[in-house]
């Protein structure tokens, strides 16, 4: 049976990662600092490693002494506001620590690595961008994600491991399996929709409505949480199977406005949102859409999540279950 390490298996879609994992039967270890992850999103069926990937002594001998074969490194922070005030941070954690994963790999003959990227590392104005599209992070938090691509790239190239680097797009939504969902409050909008659509007079904050789009917010592409998690299991088989590397934008191809996102939640819960406008954060892309012609050629996928009322009513669902 193989071994499989997911760093940042106690978070958000490390958690969804897990779930799918488990069902397929498959051996799975997590090691996870629990900075943002959660006790109660860890798997009983998993084998947990509280450790932080900055601690590569630890790391190494958890990699070797559990005959780990493929990892799925998620682990990172992924503030973008909080990148641009600490980078160092930023820089520690999600370069150095990819850096401690790749190292350990190459030490212990991985045959599989797939690494958790982000639409942030493209140019900001392109809107529609595929994986040949230029790179140019506008945020601490992109740039940092750009280097764990590039020392993969690098590192890898030349040794017998195979990579995946899935540019994920914006994550939402929870499991069907009402078990795991996301629980860190972050930056993250539907998340935050979520949260005060619990209150009687929920209230939300807008960074600028200047933006050169069509409502003047900010435009991003939101995938559900179950069909990014199927796509790691998919993309796993495949480069196995394959036995060749690959890039990947993980979206839908669809634009959805700050305003777009705020009328959905409203409509399902049947209260008014008040929106506070406050001036553009820092760091934020203008728009970002993914172009997916590559993942479904590549993978033969189709979402199964791809509807804006499905993702919300997941994401309202999920917040009611947690207190
Ligand atoms: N959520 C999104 O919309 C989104 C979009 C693009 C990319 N991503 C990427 O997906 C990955 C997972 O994000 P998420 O949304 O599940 O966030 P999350 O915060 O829920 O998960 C990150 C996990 O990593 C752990 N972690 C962080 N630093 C660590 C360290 N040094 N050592 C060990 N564990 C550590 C945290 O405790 C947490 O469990 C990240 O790499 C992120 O950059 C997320």
């Amino acid at each position: 049976m193989e071994n499989i390490l997911v760093t940042g298996g106690a978070g958000y879609i490390g958690s969804h990662v897990v779930e799918r994992l488990i069902k397929l039967r498959k051996n799975v270890f997590i090691v996870d600092n629990l900075s943002t992850g959660k006790m109660k999103l860890i798997n009983k069926k998993a084998k947990f490693f509280k450790c932080d990937i900055m601690n590569y002594k630890k790391l190494d001998i958890i990699i070797r002494q559990n005959k780990i074969q493929s990892i799925i490194h998620l682990a990172a922070c992924l503030s973008v506001g909080e990148s641009q005030k600490n980078p160092r941070k930023y820089y520690r954690n999600n370069v150095l620590g990819t850096k401690n994963l790749i190292k350990s790999s190459l030490k212990n003959q991985i045959k599989n690595f797939v690494f958790s990227s982000t639409c942030a590392v493209y140019k900001d104005g392109l809107i529609t961008v595929s994986e040949n599209s230029k790179l140019f992070p506008k945020s601490v938090y992109g740039k940092t994600k750009l280097l764990g691509e590039k020392n993969i790239l690098k590192s890898f190239k030349l040794s017998k491991v195979k990579f995946a680097i899935l540019r994920y797009f914006n994550v939402a939504g929870a499991s069907s399996s009402g078990k795991i969902g996301q629980i860190t409050k972050g930056d993250q909008l539907f998340k935050n929709l979520s949260i005060v659509s619990k209150q009687k007079y929920p209230q939300i904050n807008v960074y600028g409505n200047d933006y050169h789009t069509q409502d003047g917010t900010c435009i991003r592409d939101y995938i559900h949480v179950s069909d990014i998690a199927d796509i790691h299991i998919r993309v796993l088989n495949k480069i196995k199977i394959n036995k060749k590397s690959i890039i990947l934008n993980c979206g839908y191809g669809n634009g959805i406005s700050v305003l777009d996102a705020i009328n959905e939640f409203q409509k399902q819960i049947k209260k008014n949102i008040k929106i506070k406008f406050l001036n553009r954060r820092k760091g934020d892309m203008e728009q970002i859409i993914s172009d997916n012609k590559k993942i479904k050629r590549y993978l033969k996928w189709s979402p199964k999540k791809n509807n804006l009322t499905w993702i919300v009513k997941s994401c309202i669902f999920w917040e009611k279950k947690i207190k």
